[in-house]
C-alpha cells in the first residue's frame, strides 16, 4: 500500500511541476500596466459632458458631482417653495382684517355694488342677485370673462390662477371674473371676451 501512495504521490508532483514549467515558458501575454492613473483620469474626463458649471465643479468625478447634485436639489427644493408660496398668496385667504372693499359699476345690468377684496367678482356679483356668464369657475375657459372700461385688468382686480387670458388680453382690460379679485373701484361689462 505504502508504494502505492508514493507512485501516486509521485505522478501528482510530476504533473504540478509540468504545469508549472508550462506556464513560466508559455506565459499568458498579460502585463501590468506600469501606471494607468493618468490613462483612467483621461478616460473619465473624456466621458463628462462641458457644462456651465464654474470650475473645479465642471470637472468633479463621483463625490464632486454628487454634492453638485445634491446643491441642485436643494435649489430645486427653493424653486418649489416659492411657487408653493406664490400659490399660497390666493386673495381668498386673506385675513379678515385686511379685506378691503370697492365700488363696482356692472355697466350691462346697471348697477354698482360694494365687492369684497377677498371673494371673485363673479361670485359676488351672483350674490347680489345678477345673472352672470360662467361654465369652468376655474379661470380655464372665456365664459366668465368681461371687460374693464378704465384700463388694464391687472390694475383693477388681481386674478388667482388665470390661465387663459394673455397679457396683451388683460392690458386691453379683459379679465376672468371667476378668478378675478377686486382691488380698485372700476366699471366692468360683463359677457365680453376677448
Ligand atoms: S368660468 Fe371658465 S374661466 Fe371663468
Amino acid at each position: 500500500m505504502a508504494v502505492i501512495s508514493l507512485v501516486g504521490v509521485g505522478a501528482g508532483l510530476v504533473l504540478v511541476l509540468l504545469t508549472v514549467a508550462l506556464h513560466f515558458s508559455k506565459g499568458t501575454g498579460w502585463e501590468p500596466t506600469a501606471d494607468i492613473t493618468q490613462e483612467v483620469l483621461e478616460r473619465r474626463a473624456a466621458t463628462v459632458p462641458e457644462t456651465d458649471f464654474p470650475e473645479p465643479m465642471n470637472r468633479s468625478i463621483g463625490g464632486g458631482g454628487v454634492a453638485g447634485a445634491v446643491a441642485g436639489g436643494e435649489e430645486g427644493g427653493e424653486l418649489e417653495g416659492d411657487e408653493a408660496a406664490e400659490e399660497e398668496q390666493s386673495p381668498a385667504d386673506m385675513p379678515e382684517d385686511e379685506v378691503e372693499y370697492f365700488e363696482v359699476e356692472f355697466v350691462k345690468q346697471g348697477e354698482t355694488i360694494e365687492l369684497a377684496s377677498n371673494e371673485t367678482v363673479l361670485d359676488q356679483g351672483e350674490d347680489a342677485g345678477m345673472d352672470l356668464p360662467y361654465a369652468c369657475r376655474q379661470g380655464q375657459c372665456v365664459s366668465c370673462a368681461g371687460k374693464i372700461t378704465d384700463g388694464p385688468a391687472d390694475e383693477y382686480v388681481t386674478h388667482f390662477k388665470q390661465e387663459t387670458l394673455s397679457d396683451d388680453e388683460m392690458d386691453n382690460g379683459y379679465t376672468l371674473t371667476c378668478v378675478a379679485y377686486p382691488k380698485a373701484d372700476f366699471s366692468i361689462e360683463t359677457g365680453e371676451a376677448p
